[in-house]
């Protein structure tokens, strides 16, 4: 495991978007696993200037996406697939068919079905980028009493939808469930790269980063992953021993 400190929430987007940027530039028709939540922002942005500075093509990368609201349809103001159009791929030269997310609108089991056909079609990873929530969750992988393999539904924590319900207009808007990729995919990935700012993610990335590996903290078991980043700020690290 690599921890590189950032001094502040900039700095981090900076150093994620470089490591992201040197996987493209090494295979342009590179696997990214991508995550929304508000960490990343800062990642796309800086990944977005690369590419109008002309550094970057985006136009053979394919990306799947974590995660995805139970019952929320694409053009739902809310869903993740709007968010990534909105925050990420409308700003590059990404091919549209090229992107992958949930289908947040589909019943459950083929929902998750479906997507771990389109994990297997695109193939392995080569780099996931995650957040990590208060509890530990990675994608929408709650803290359990095992660490789940392929795409499921998961019911949200009380923490998680608290959290997200910044997103919406009220907590009672947030959807119960959602459905995500399994553990079992995100470690499958070449390369793992976590971003986390803010004081807040200290408590959570110490226990992460040093504690026993258990799927109580499901962010944990990155700890066993052969080549994981975790590029932090300062206030995020506060907590950590080295
Ligand atoms: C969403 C996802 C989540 C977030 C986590 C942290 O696709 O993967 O695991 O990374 O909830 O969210 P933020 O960055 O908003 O603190």
């Amino acid at each position: 495991m690599r921890i590189i400190r950032a001094k502040d929430y900039e700095e981090m987007s900076g150093l994620a978007a470089d490591i992201i940027a040197e996987v493209i530039k090494e295979k342009p028709d590179c696997v990214l696993g991508l995550a929304t939540g508000s960490t990343p922002l800062g990642v796309y942005e800086k990944l977005a200037a690369k590419y109008r500075a002309g550094e970057l093509s985006f136009s053979r990368v394919a990306t799947v996406n974590l995660d995805e609201y139970k019952g929320m349809g694409r053009e739902d103001e809310n869903s993740y697939f709007r968010f990534m159009r909105d925050n990420f791929f409308s700003k590059v030269d990404i091919r549209p068919e090229n992107t992958h997310i949930p289908d947040g609108a589909e019943e459950e089991e083929k929902a998750c079905r479906d997507y771990d056909r389109v994990l297997e079609r695109v193939g392995r990873i080569d780099l996931q980028l995650l957040g990590i929530g208060h509890d530990g969750h990675i994608g929408f992988n709650e803290p359990a009493e095992a660490f789940s393999k392929t795409t499921h539904c998961v019911r949200l924590t009380e923490e998680t939808a608290e959290a997200n319900s910044r997103f919406f207009s009220g907590r009672e808007e947030v959807p119960s469930y959602a459905y995500t990729m399994g553990v079992g995919s995100i470690l499958s990935a070449k390369k793992v790269l976590m971003v986390a700012a803010g004081a807040d993610k200290a408590r959570i990335l110490k226990k992460a980063a040093e504690g026993p590996v258990t799927p109580a903290v499901p962010a944990s078991i990155l700890q066993f992953h052969p080549d994981f980043t975790l590029v932090a700020d300062a206030a995020a690290l506060a907590e950590l021993r080295g």
